[in-house]
């Protein structure tokens, strides 16, 4: 075996890459719940690849047979209805993992200096996913697929000169129709995972090129023994493998459970009129998109002009890559910033949770006040960040992590 390897090595730094990754790979040995979410992540990943091959097996892109072929997939397949549950489970589970991960970066300043592209480079893969998830929804052709798509892509409209345009050319037709089906399913299956499995290489480089921050944000490369093993750092295999396997373990239980059981999750999950075929000539009675999308379409409704509101959406993501910019704290973990940086993340949580809740809401008087509200707290949070951040009475951070 170690011989193999030595012609291997001679050729594919094979073993440099496991220890570089793995076995040498020193992570603090502080790591919380919260540390979780980056290796579930990689796990849903891998879950929404393999069942989307195997569905891709037995899915026709057309309008005319889309529907019926998820309908064959459920009934006929083999396992299909296991299949297609896993990977429409997979992508709600996606978006909770990955909020849940980006929760932990804003908790302990993990975008601040020296991450800032690990934070980047997760941005993008945010971006794609929701590209991902949003092209994804097109494919059942159901009723919510088709409106949802509708409502999306005329948000395109809005802008002012190109905007008839530029719907037209995304739609590749005057309206959403199987020409629209097939390059959504084209770039759902093709392209964005090839770029998502890129930048999640990338993100993953960027990170172990400066070292996973902790819940102290303290830097462990600062106490390191005489072998240049950092005095806080264990090896990332096999102490975090083994770790993140009870991660694993749990995470499949709940995942499994609502397979199961609850896999429309009472329509959050998978929405009611999608269990109607598309008919462009019927518009549903309330058109929501699917939950993880629903605090941006709170912001865009939130704001009385179309384009503005187009705007605003945009912004609220478009803010998020410059998180690294704003916080000026001299600290990086919220447990030693002072008060305003706490208050304001709360007041951020709230604000973009009572958003999700409110963007599947017909909206009333009442609940868009609310949802403006709502969207000053959200813009609040970041445009105030360098001030508060600057001025506020930090706690003297420890030298070594306090696990
Ligand atoms: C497919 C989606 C993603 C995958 C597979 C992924 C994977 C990972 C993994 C394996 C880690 C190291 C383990 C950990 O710290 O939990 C990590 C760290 C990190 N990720 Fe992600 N990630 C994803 C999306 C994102 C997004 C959307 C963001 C934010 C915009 C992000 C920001 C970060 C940050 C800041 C770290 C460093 C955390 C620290 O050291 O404290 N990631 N990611």
């Amino acid at each position: 075996m170690s011989k193999f390897m030595d012609w291997v090595d001679a050729r594919f730094p094979a073993t440099k890459m496991w220890e570089d990754h793995l076995s040498k790979y020193y992570a603090p040995k502080n790591f919380n719940f919260f540390y979780f979410f980056g290796s579930l992540a990689l796990l849903v990943l891998v879950n929404q690849i393999v069942t989307g091959v195997w569905l891709t097996m037995s899915y026709t892109p057309s309008a005319e047979e889309a529907f019926a072929s998820v309908e064959y997939i459920m009934r006929d397949v083999e396992y299909g209805a296991i299949l297609r549950l896993l990977h429409s489970t997979g992508a709600s589970a996606f978006f909770i993992v990955v909020y849940l991960h980006m929760f932990r970066g804003l908790l302990y300043g993990s975008y601040q200096k020296p991450r800032e592209l690990v934070w980047l480079f997760g941005m993008l893969i945010y971006l794609a996913l929701m590209a991902e998830a949003f092209m994804g929804y097109l494919l059942p052709w159901g009723q919510m697929s088709y409106w949802g798509a509708q409502v999306i892509i005329s948000l395109f409209g809005a802008i002012p000169v190109i905007g008839d345009d530029l719907t037209q050319w995304i739609r590749g037709d005057y309206l959403i129709s199987g020409i629209t089906l097939n390059r959504f399913f084209a770039l759902h299956v093709v392209a964005l995972p090839i770029v998502i499995l890129g930048l999640v290489v990338l993100h993953i480089l960027a990170l172990h090129e400066v070292g996973s921050n902790n819940p102290d944000g303290v830097d462990i490369k600062k106490h390191k023994d005489e072998n240049g093993v950092p005095l806080d750092g264990i090896a990332f295999h096999p102490y975090y493998t083994v770790k993140d396997i009870v991660g694993v373990v749990v995470f499949l239980f709940i995942f499994c459970s609502i397979v199961f059981f609850f896999p429309e999750m009472g329509g959050y999950f998978l929405e009611k009129p999608n269990f109607e075929p598309a008919n462009p000539f019927k518009t549903p009675e309330h058109i929501a998109p699917v939950w993880y999308f629903t605090p941006f379409y709170a912001i865009l409704r939130a704001v009385p002009d179309k384009l503005l509101g187009v705007i605003a959406m945009g912004a609220a993501i478009a803010v998020l890559f410059v998180l690294p910019w704003l916080d000026r704290s001299p600290v990086k973990s919220m447990r030693y910033k002072g008060m305003l940086s706490k208050i304001w993340l709360l007041l951020f949580c709230i604000s973009f949770v009572i958003l999700g809740v409110l963007g599947v809401l017909a909206p009333t008087p009442g609940r868009t006040l609310l949802s403006q509200i709502c969207t000053f707290l959200y813009f609040a949070y970041f445009i105030l960040m360098p001030f508060y951040t600057r001025l506020e009475k930090t706690k003297p951070v420890p030298e070594r992590v306090t696990g």
